[in-house]
C-alpha cells in the first residue's frame, strides 16, 4: 500500500490541445492488440489524447486530489473506448521488494510479479490507483478501477516532458479505512521510483516528485495486462508502448496502411474465449507474449492476418505444448472450418515448433480461429505466418 507523504504547490492547470478525435480501432479496449494502422508519434498519441479529455468524456462525477499538491483538480476521462486518461503529479512511491531509505518506505505493494513477488520499485514502472471507492458507493462517483475492467499490473501509458514509457498498475493509494495516513483513495498522481527515474523525474521517496503535468493512459481489458517478474516486467512493459500508441489510432492526416502478405501475426494481436490470457512467462516468443487458452474444449484464440489478394495460403502455427499429450485444434477462416491440426507435444512450454495448413484467405483482413477439440484446450500459440 502507497504509504507517500504528501506535499503541497501550486497546482498547474493541464493544457489541453486542439479536438483530434482518437481512432481507436476496436470496440473495447480487451481487444485492441490489433494488427495496427500507421503508427503514431508519441507527441501525436498525446495529442489526440488531450484533445478527448474533456467534459463530455469525464468518468468520474467528483473531483479527485493531486497527490503532491493537494488540489481537488484531478479528472479521469475515457479518450477512447476502454482508454482512461489523467493529468496529475508524480509522487514517488518506493514500497515493494526493493530496499528504499524513506523512513516511510512498505514491503508490499497491492500487486505482485507473476511470480508472487513484491513489486520492486526501482526496477518495475508502476502507477498508483486509489484502494476503494472512498464514497462507498455504486457506481463509484470517483474513478474506481474496479469498475473499468482494471486489474493488477494493467498496462498504460505515461507521458511527462516529451517522453512516453510503458507502466504497470503495481499499487493503491491507502483505503478509506486506514487511520495511519493522511492519503486517501480519491488521490491521483503518484507511480514508482523506477516510472520517476525513465521520464527523468526526481526519483527520490522522499524528495522527488512533480507537481504536475504527468499523463496517465491507462489499456483496460485483460490483454492489456503484463505478466512478468520483476526482472523483466520493464521491458515486457515497453515493448507493448509502440502497439499502445498505435492502438490510439491513425495520426492526423496518416492514412491507414495494410500490412503485406507473407508477414508474421503475433497471437496477441489477437482475442481469446473467456479464460485465456495472453503470457509470456515461457521463453522464446516473438512479440510481446503468446495466447495461452483456457484448458477446455472450444477455447479458442481468434488472430487477425491481412492478405494483400485472396487466395490459397499457407498458415504457419508457431506453438508450443510442454505436456504429453496433443492438443488438436480446428481451423477456421472467417468462421469456415478448413481442418483440423494436431498440434503434437513439444520437449517442454518453452520450445516452440511449427504446424502448418492451406486455407483460402480473402483479400485483407481474416480472422484465423484456432479451437480447441480436447479439454486440454489449445496449445500455447505465439504466431501465424501467411506464406504461398
Ligand atoms: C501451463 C503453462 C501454460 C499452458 C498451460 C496449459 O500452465 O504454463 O503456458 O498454457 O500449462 O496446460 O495449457
Ligand atoms: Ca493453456
Amino acid at each position: 500500500m502507497s504509504s507517500t507523504r504528501t506535499r503541497f504547490a501550486v497546482a498547474a492547470a493541464a493544457a489541453l490541445a486542439l479536438a483530434i478525435p482518437l481512432a481507436i480501432r476496436n470496440a473495447d479496449a480487451a481487444t485492441t492488440p490489433t494488427a495496427a494502422a500507421a503508427s503514431l508519434t508519441p507527441a501525436q498519441a498525446l495529442a489526440a489524447v488531450q484533445a478527448n479529455m474533456t467534459s463530455a468524456n469525464q468518468v468520474n462525477t467528483k473531483p479527485h486530489i493531486n497527490t503532491m499538491t493537494r488540489a481537488q483538480n484531478v479528472n479521469v476521462y475515457q479518450v477512447a473506448p476502454g482508454v482512461y486518461a489523467y493529468t496529475s503529479s508524480m509522487a514517488i512511491d518506493d514500497d515493494g521488494s526493493d530496499p528504499d531509505p524513506d523512513p516511510d518506505h512498505q514491503g508490499e505493494t497491492t500487486f505482485q510479479d507473476s511470480n508472487g513477488k513484491q513489486l520492486a520499485a526501482h526496477h518495475v514502472p508502476f502507477y498508483v490507483l486509489g484502494d476503494d471507492c472512498w464514497d462507498r458507493k455504486t457506481p463509484c462517483p470517483h474513478f474506481f478501477y474496479k469498475e473499468h475492467n482494471i486489474k493488477g499490473r494493467q498496462f498504460a501509458l505515461m507521458f511527462y516532458n516529451g517522453k512516453v514509457i510503458g507502466s504497470i498498475f503495481g499499487d493503491t493509494q491507502t483505503a478509506n479505512n486506514q487511520t495511519t495516513s493522511d492519503n486517501d483513495s480519491r488521490e491521483l498522481g503518484e507511480a514508482s521510483v523506477k516510472a520517476a527515474s525513465l521520464l527523468g523525474i526526481p526519483s527520490s521517496g522522499t524528495t522527488g516528485g512533480v507537481d504536475n503535468g504527468v499523463t496517465v493512459v491507462i489499456f483496460s481489458g485483460s490483454s492489456w495486462v503484463v505478466n512478468g517478474t520483476n526482472a523483466n516486467l520493464n521491458a515486457n512493459a515497453q515493448a507493448m508502448v509502440q502497439q499502445a500508441l498505435d492502438s490510439l489510432g491513425t495520426g492526423p492526416g496518416t492514412p491507414p496502411t495494410t500490412p503485406p502478405t507473407g508477414s508474421t501475426f503475433e497471437a496477441e494481436t489477437g482475442a481469446l474465449s473467456p479464460g485465456g490470457t495472453f503470457d509470456s512467462n515461457h521463453l522464446g516468443f516473438t512479440g510481446t507474449g503468446f495466447a495461452n487458452t483456457a484448458n477446455a474444449v472450444g477455447a479458442y484464440v481468434d488472430i487477425p492476418v491481412t492478405a494483400a489478394t485472396a487466395g490459397t495460403e499457407t498458415l504457419s502455427f508457431r506453438y508450443s505444448d510442454g505436456t504429453t499429450a496433443a492438443r488438436p485444434a480446428t481451423i477456421s477462416v472467417n468462421s469456415t472450418s478448413r481442418g483440423t491440426l494436431n498440434f503434437p507435444i513439444t520437449a517442454n512450454w518453452d520450445t516452440w515448433a511449427t504446424a502448418s495448413i492451406s486455407v483460402p484467405l480473402t483479400a485483407g483482413t481474416n480472422t484465423i480461429r484456432i479451437t480447441s477439440t480436447t479439454a486440454g484446450g489449445d496449445a500455447n500459440i505465439d504466431s501465424v505466418t501467411i506464406s504461398q
